[in-house]
């Protein structure tokens, strides 16, 4: 029996560490985290176990990135009376860091592979799923209508999802479309269902510009020419000359 489930307000800027928020409220308040894992039921979710002192009782918190929902609970028939408080607290702490700030992973400024672009502002870990890519999802038949219908399209704002499905992120995106593409990315792109996450590939260090790489598909021939229309600027040591996806 859950004795008390209280959801976190997670308002303010979306770019945010969440978990980080929680970690550090939770050490503020001289909680100990036993045990960090993921709800099968909620995939990518982050889930602590954390306890006070000796005292008997376990406290819960899960944050779920996905829906960018978080909440607490008291592990069942376990309850304690330092719990309740504890939860209280870690309410107030979470909505405050919130607030603040503090917490941002990165921010958008101009870029020297093109126009703007995506920049760390903290080390973000291997693994971690810093945005998703989201926009208006539409059919490819949209898609290649909206690409041929003016050149001052920002077509690449357009995500391939699958054989069926692109998102726009011209319509209702995110910072997600400002991440330049590079032959020698820190970051990639997850299908998961159909939703599209950019992941760090490795640890990244604040300053750095967050890349993947955009693997462009193409039906036209591969020529010179369009490799060239798709001229890449990465400057890595690696790169292979061209957004689009070729061997
Ligand atoms: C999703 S946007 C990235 C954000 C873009 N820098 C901006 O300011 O809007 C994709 C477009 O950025 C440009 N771009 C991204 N990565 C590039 C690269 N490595 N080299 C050259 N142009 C790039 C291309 O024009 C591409 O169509
Ligand atoms: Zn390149």
């Amino acid at each position: 029996m859950v004795i008390e489930r209280v959801e976190l307000q997670l308002e303010g800027n979306s770019r945010q560490d969440v978990r980080s928020i929680i970690e550090e409220a939770a050490k503020t308040l001289g909680l100990v985290a036993t045990q960090v894992t993921t709800l099968s039921t909620f995939p990518g979710s982050v889930h602590w176990h954390f306890k006070q002192g000796k005292g008997r009782g376990t406290l819960e918190a899960t944050y779920w990135p996905d829906r960018r929902r978080a909440w607490l609970s008291v592990r069942s028939g376990r309850e304690a009376e330092w719990i309740a408080p504890a939860i209280r607290a870690l309410k107030r702490l979470v909505a405050t860091g919130a607030k603040a700030g503090r917490y941002r992973l990165y921010s958008i400024r101009n870029s020297p592979i093109h126009g703007r672009g995506v920049f760390a502002l903290r080390r973000i870990p291997k693994g971690t799923r810093v945005i998703e890519y989201l926009g208006e999802r539409i059919s490819q038949d949209e898609a290649t209508r909206r690409y041929e219908e003016t050149t001052q399209y920002p077509f690449t704002f357009l995500f391939e999802v699958d054989e069926t499905t692109v998102i726009d992120a011209g319509v209702r995106g995110n910072s997600a479309r400002y991440i330049n593409h590079s032959c020698s990315p820190n970051c990639e792109s997850l299908n998961e269902g159909g939703r599209i996450y950019i992941e760090a590939l490795r640890a990244i260090l604040p300053g750095e510009e967050l890349t993947y790489d955009y693997r462009l598909e193409t039906e036209e021939p591969m020529t010179r020419r369009l490799q060239a229309t798709f001229g890449c600027n990465c400057g890595s040591r690696r790169c292979r000359g061209t957004l689009l996806n070729v061997a």
